[in-house]
């Protein structure tokens, strides 16, 4: 298996996208646009090769399984109850690999109404992170704006910040050149121990803890700068 480390620019990366609902859709889509390969799976196969066939020869689709096994990033765009299952399920395949989350602890109601999955002082990310083997790279990102916005918010001029979280070079590296092809500029807010500041509800790195506004270079450094001081 090739060194992780080697996965920068130029190499190429095969990116498996867990889901293609909303965010998995959207996060394909821009993936491709921005030249990089992407596996596509869901719970219901049929989805997937639906949208691979859309996207046309970046994109092919697979089962679960063999999306992981054969993937170098692993983005898990389910819901959180979701991704802790595929990762009990799955954890072995993810050895070595680098995987994206971008849950968010929330759920909702029979009338839609949205509620906090997990105690405000644990995150999403803590959950997850913790679940997966150690030898995998894992990095909290793409959760952070509505799936609506990453799709308008990309390839602006000056671009829009990506928040993401890693304690991990590795995944680091990999977040970054996902995030650029995705149309966004990538910025470190933390590690896993910040992830909650990216999750909605309540992260002050969130589109909603930054009034729904994408953000610029400077004030993305200044939103991060904020918190640490006032903490
Ligand atoms: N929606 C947003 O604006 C938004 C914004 C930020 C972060 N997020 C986060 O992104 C994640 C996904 O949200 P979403 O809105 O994209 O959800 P969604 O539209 O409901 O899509 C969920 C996807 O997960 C797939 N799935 C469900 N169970 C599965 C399984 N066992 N194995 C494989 N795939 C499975 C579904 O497959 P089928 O297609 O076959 O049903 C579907 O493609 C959540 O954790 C959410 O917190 C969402």
């Amino acid at each position: 298996m090739r060194a992780r480390q080697q996965l920068g620019k130029g190499v190429t990366l095969t990116t498996a996208i867990i889901g293609v609902g909303n965010i998995g859709g959207r996060l394909a889509r821009q993936l491709v646009g921005g030249d990089e390969p992407v596996v596509l799976a869901a719970k219901d196969e049929a989805n997937a090769e639906a949208l691979a066939n859309e996207l046309g020869p970046l994109a092919r689709a697979d089962s679960v399984e063999d999306a992981i096994a054969n993937a170098d990033a692993v983005v898990f765009a389910v819901w959180l109850d979701t991704t802790r299952e595929l990762i009990a399920k799955h954890a072995s395949l993810l050895e070595n690999k680098v995987v994206v989350d971008p849950s968010n602890p929330v759920g909702f109601d029979a009338d839609g109404q949205m509620s906090r999955t997990l105690p405000d002082d644990q995150s999403a990310g803590a959950v997850v992170a913790a679940l997966l083997p150690v030898s995998t790279h894992y990095a909290k990102a793409f959760g952070t704006l509505s799936a609506p916005t990453l799709a308008s918010g990309a390839n602006r001029e000056p671009r829009a910040v990506l928040f993401y979280a890693t304690d991990d070079d590795t995944a680091a590296t990999t977040i970054e050149r996902l995030i650029r092809a995705a149309g966004f500029e990538p910025l470190k807010a933390g590690g896993v121990a910040d992830a909650g500041r990216l999750e909605g509800p309540g992260g002050d790195l969130h589109q909603f803890g930054l009034n729904g506004e994408l953000v610029d270079l400077d004030q993305a450094n200044a939103a991060i700068a904020a918190r640490k001081v006032t903490a």
